[in-house]
């Protein structure tokens, strides 16, 4: 089948790349020149494990190809993706001017039937609002059907996300359209669930927020723990062991960030709100976030008291594990606070340094050594569970005036912690002050 994919972002490379893999020739269009210029070399412009070779590969196999022109791209495709951005406006909706525009374009260039398919996440209602858009521009009078096509990757697990899925979710007014986009998947191997286009685009808002709500749920689990003097590792294992709850998303932390959680629940209660639904759960979820990401400055001026001219080292900058990505990272809203507080700030990632300097604007310093990031160091915030961070040598906290570890990401073990006389305080967990330390008076 040739498919066209408009944006070559987190989410429309890894559906370019992978829609190559099993077989169609697919283009990926950008507005980006620079970075469609860089595609065309090889080179892969987000961080994503496995996206690079599968790339290559299927570069070689002249079954992917990157263009900024839309006439070119749109002239001959049987099938167009948008997969554009939809960042958030000031009130929390989103921003659907992308998809917009790009709607128009393939208004104007299509000259055959075409179905488009809707794989940014866009709210309920917005498919009725392409299909208009289109109508009411076409240049030649061709069939078109929408459909709406969400996507459940999760950034630094894409690629495996792509063929190993729990489902596809396909919303189509037209049976034949959801046939087709159904075919066009069926290689992945993956169930597909198909359904009307609202309620497509309903199931990803409500998948997120969902997920979002679990995470929040454990971080006020995570909060009452602490006060009680529970474990909320072991209670999130308990809780897991019962199958309608389940492990996953029970990891109590400093919160979600992310280009999705932060934007979609923010996005599902404006669409509440538009149809004068008060979504108070959600609203709770957001505010739960919001305080937990706050947590670790907390915490360390409990143990500090005044923050001038101290040395604090914040290991993991991404928005979580093996991503490049910095939007909505809690390490930004942290850092900031800490500059504000006086505190000298030296931040540690091993890929995410390039994008933590566009997103925190020279305000704290930045290396990919852990050694570095300890030396000298008052306290270290973990902020994301790197591998590297996880893995450790321990030894490194004696780089530090005192081992002192505020750690965001529960990643060690509490009898770890006190075996190495480390002072370290988690989420949720009893603190463990392993070494003689100056009580801060
Ligand atoms: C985004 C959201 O994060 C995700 O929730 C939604 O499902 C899809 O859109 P992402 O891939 O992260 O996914 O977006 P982003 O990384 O911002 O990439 C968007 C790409 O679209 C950019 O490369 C941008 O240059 C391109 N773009 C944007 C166009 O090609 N044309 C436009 O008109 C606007
Ligand atoms: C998410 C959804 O998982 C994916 O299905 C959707 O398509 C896009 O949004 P993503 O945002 O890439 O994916 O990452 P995810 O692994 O879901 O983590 C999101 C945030 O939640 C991260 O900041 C992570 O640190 C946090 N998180 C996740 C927790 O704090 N606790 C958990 O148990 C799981």
């Amino acid at each position: 089948m040739k498919i066209t994919v408009v944006g070559a972002g987190y989410v429309g490379l890894t559906t370019s790349v992978c829609l190559s893999e099993i077989g169609h020739e697919v283009t990926c269009v950008d507005v980006d020149q620079i970075k469609i210029d860089k595609m065309k070399q090889g080179y892969v412009p987000i961080y994503e494990p496995g996206l690079k070779d599968l790339m290559l590969k299927n570069i070689r196999k002249n079954r992917l190809f990157f263009s900024t022109e839309h006439k070119k791209s749109f002239l001959y495709a049987e099938v167009i993706y948008i997969a554009v951005g939809t960042p958030e406006n000031a009130d929390g909706s989103a921003n659907l001017k992308a998809v917009e525009q790009v709607a128009k374009s393939i208004a104007s260039y299509i000259q055959q039937s075409t179905v488009v398919v809707i794989k940014s996440t866009v709210p309920v209602g917005t498919n009725e609002k392409v299909k208009q858009i289109i109508q009411q521009n076409l240049e030649n009078q061709v069939k078109v059907d929408v459909v709406s096509n969400p996507e459940f990757l999760r950034e630094g697990s894409a690629v495996y996300d792509s063929f190993n899925g729990d489902r596809i979710v396909i919303g189509a007014e037209q049976k034949e359209a959801a046939d087709l986009l159904a075919e066009i998947n069926r290689s992945f191997g993956i169930p597909i669930y198909q359904t009307d286009v609202k309620s497509a685009e309903m199931i990803k808002y409500a998948s997120n927020a969902f997920l979002a709500t679990k995470i929040s749920f454990i971080n006020e689990i995570s909060n009452v723990c602490e006060l009680l003097g529970a474990d909320v590792e072991d209670v999130a294992v308990g809780m897991g062991l019962d199958k309608r709850i389940g492990i996953d998303f029970l990891k109590a932390g400093i919160g979600y960030g992310g280009s999705c959680f932060p934007k979609d629940t923010k996005a599902l209660i404006q669409i509440a709100g538009n149809v004068n639904y008060d979504f108070k759960l959600l609203k709770g979820v957001v505010e739960v976030n919001k305080q937990q990401q706050g947590l670790l400055v907390k915490k360390v001026i409990e143990r500090l008291g005044s923050l001038g001219g101290k040395k604090i080292s914040v290991l993991g900058l991404s928005f979580k594990p093996n991503t490049d990505d910095m939007r909505e990272a809690a390490s930004i809203l942290i850092i900031n606070e800490l500059i504000k507080l006086g505190a000298e700030v030296i931040g540690y990632d091993p890929v995410a340094i390039d994008n933590a300097r566009l997103a925190l604007e020279g305000s704290a310093q930045f290396t990919e050594s852990l050694e570095v990031a300890l030396e000298n160091s008052d306290a270290a915030l973990i902020v994301t569970e790197w591998p590297e961070i996880k893995n450790i040598d321990i030894n490194l906290f004696e780089k530090m005036k005192n081992p002192l570890v505020i750690d965001g990401r529960n990643c060690f073990s509490l009898d770890f912690m006190k075996s190495y006389g480390v002072e370290y305080h988690s989420i949720g967990r009893p603190s463990v002050i392993g070494r003689k330390i100056d009580i801060f008076v």
